[in-house]
Order: structure tokens, then sequence, then C-alpha cells
């Protein structure tokens, strides 16, 4: 078995009375990136701030590849860990240059190589480095300081990465649209992050893994999909409730809803073509594209035709309107299948 990468044991942090986080207990693999969702005051930040001791813990421990986060000098801990937090959280009296080479100075890098690292990063989160360097914050918009922010919890490369509400003050498209970049990012392909938000579109788009909490505890840890099509409590279930389907079908990817698909496969390159991991929210928010006229592919009368590649590289051909029949059968069958695994328990 792979060694977690983080490992949270039975954490418990009180403020007098207050318990704000209570017995928390979650693993995090190498590379995934884990989600702490739920709603304002539920714990979320006191739990990211125990792990880079922003938060000393009133009881349980963190480990950091096996280690105790208490055995290094707290400098050293957070120098292995990326730091991001809402509005960007940047110094406001150093330039973007002198923002993302905080780290990188306190490490004592060459001169050269930070500015080689500043140029490096504000391409890749493309700022114009002589466009945009020699600026102050309060000259960015909020959608360029907060990739400032992720520029500057990169430019040393830790390992992990820590995000409070990254994307919280950010206006819905500058949002959807740093979200996507971000999920593309190929240097964070391979860090271990992990990610507070409120929103659960970010948490299921961005997240490997989700951990949902009320009232400083667990109520459920586990994949999207599991968090949505099987709530372990009324709580879970209620707090998905409002945007269920859209959820639903952005947790399922086309390949799931196959078996119920009319396909044939077919040669006929000329349509539009989908991975078969692509959600089917995606697909069914592409109709308009299908419904432009310049698509040749669909008879007068007929239902659009998409393009399907499954796992073994075949495409296959369906009619748009069978997937969301298709979808129907597939959550009859989960249910169902569920119900039987509940019986063979009991019997
Ligand atoms: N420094 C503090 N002193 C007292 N209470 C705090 C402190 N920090 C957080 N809390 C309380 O702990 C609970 C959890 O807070 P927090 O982790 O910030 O929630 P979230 O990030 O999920 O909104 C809240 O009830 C909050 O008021
Ligand atoms: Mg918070």
């Amino acid at each position: 078995m792979i060694e977690a990468m983080i490992e949270v044991i039975a954490l418990t942090k009180t403020y007098g009375e207050t318990a704000a986080v209570q017995n928390v207990s979650f693993q995090i693999a190498p590379g995934e990136t884990f989600g702490l969702i739920g709603t304002s005051g539920c714990g979320k930040t006191t739990t990211l701030k125990m792990l880079n001791r922003l938060v000393e813990p009133t009881a349980g421990y963190i480990l950091i590849q096996g280690e105790d986060i208490r055995r290094p000098p707290p400098e050293r801990l957070r120098q292995g860990i990326g730091y991001v937090v809402q509005n960007s959280g940047l110094f406001p009296h150093y330039t973007v240059a002198e923002n993302i080479a905080v780290v990188p100075r306190l490490l004592k890098w060459q001169e050269t190589r930070i500015q080689a690292r500043i140029r490096e990063l504000m391409q890749l989160i493309k700022l114009d480095p002589d466009q945009f360097a020699q600026r102050h914050p309060q000259e960015l918009s909020g959608g360029q300081q907060q990739r400032v922010g992720l520029a500057r919890a990169l430019a040393a490369d830790p390992p992990i990465i820590l995000l409070d509400e990254p994307f919280g003050a950010l206006d819905q498209i500058t949002r959807r649209e740093i979200q996507q970049e971000f999920k593309h990012l190929e240097s964070l392909l391979n860090k271990t992050m992990v990610l507070v938000t409120h929103d659960v579109f970010e948490a299921v788009e961005l997240c490997d893994r989700l951990c949902l909490m009320d009232g400083g505890i667990v109520q459920q840890l586990g994949s999207p999909q599991e968090l949505i099509f099987e709530p372990q409590n009324e709580f879970v279930r209620r707090f998905f409730q409002a945007n269920r389907f859209q959820l639903e079908l952005k947790v399922t990817p086309l390949q799931d809803v196959i078996p119920w698909l009319p396909v044939q496969e077919a040669e006929d390159v000329s349509i539009r073509n989908y991975p078969g991991t692509s959600s089917l929210l995606e697909v069914l928010e592409n109709l308009e594209v299908l419904e432009n006229p310049e698509n040749k592919t669909q008879a007068p009368g007929q239902s659009p035709l998409i393009g399907i590649t499954d796992a073994q590289g075949n495409c296959l051909i369906t009619a748009w309107e069978a997937l969301l029949p298709a979808f129907h059968h597939f959550k009859q069958d989960k249910f169902k299948a569920k119900v039987s695994s509940q019986v063979s328990n009991h019997g």
C-alpha cells in the first residue's frame, strides 16, 4: 500500500465551550485533491490550519509522510506546504514579483534562480511578466490576484498545497474560468492538495475525495459519487438536495450509462465525439453546439447524434435524446443493487 501523504488522527480543537473540530480522522494519498466541505462555521478552516500549524490541536495528531508534524520546526514544515487563501493574502506593499519570491528568498536561493522562477510562474498563471511583475496587488483584478497567490504558493515547488476558499471572492464567471485553469495546471498534477470550499460544484469538479463536516464532526468521507449517490445520513442527503439532479449528472461519466444506451459502432468521425470520462452534465450542456444548423449529421426532426469513445477505444454512436433515459435506468440499477446488498446483509 502507498503510504499516506497526510494522515490526520482523532484531531480535536476546542475554543472554550466551542468544539470547532471534533475527533476528525482521514488519510490523503500522494497526488490526491482532498476537499473539506460544509456550511460556514463547520470547522473547515480550523482543520486546514492545523495541517500547517497555524492552529495547534487540543488533541489528536497529524503525520506528513509518516512524520509527526510537531517534530520539525514550524518554519521548516511550512516551507514544504504552499498555502493559498481567499482574497489572495498577498502583501500589499510588495510587487507581484516580490510576493512570488517570498519563500525562495527565505530559502536563500540565488537571485538569478529567483528571477527565472518568477518569470516561469508568471507565464504559468498567464500574467505577462513584463507587464505585471512590478505592479502591486491593488493594481490587479481579483482573478489576477488569486493567480499570483497560487504562484506564490507554488514558488518553491512544495509537495503539499492547502487552499482555503481560494476562489471564494471571485465573481461566478471568473471563478469557473480559474477553476478550469487550476484543474488543468500541469504543475499541480502531482501535488497533494487540500481544498476548503463551501461551493459543492467546485468541490465535485476539483476533488478526488471529499470530507463533509458539520459542527466540527465528519459526516461522510468518500468520492463525490459516494456522497451524492450514497449519503450516509440525513445531513449528507440534505446538503446536496438543492442541486441534486445537476450534481448527479456531474458525477456520472458517460461510460457509466453505456449499458443502457442504444448504441451502434460507427466509423463516422464527423460528429462530436466525447471521451467516456466526460460527465453527462458537460455533454447535455453542449446541446447548443449540436443544435447548430451547420451540424449536418442531424436529419430534420431527428435527435442530434453524439459519439462516445469507450474504455477500449471504440467509437459508439448514440442519440443525444437517449442520454437521460439511460441515466434514469443507471440510477434505478444502482438503487436496486444497494437494496439487494442490504437484503443479503440482513439475510
Ligand atoms: N480563534 C478562534 N477563537 C474562537 N472560536 C473560533 C476561532 N476560530 C474558529 N472558531 C470557531 O470554530 C468554529 C469553526 O470555525 P472555522 O473552522 O473557521 O469554520 P469554517 O472554516 O468551516 O467556516 C466556528 O464556530 C468558529 O466561530
Ligand atoms: Mg473558513
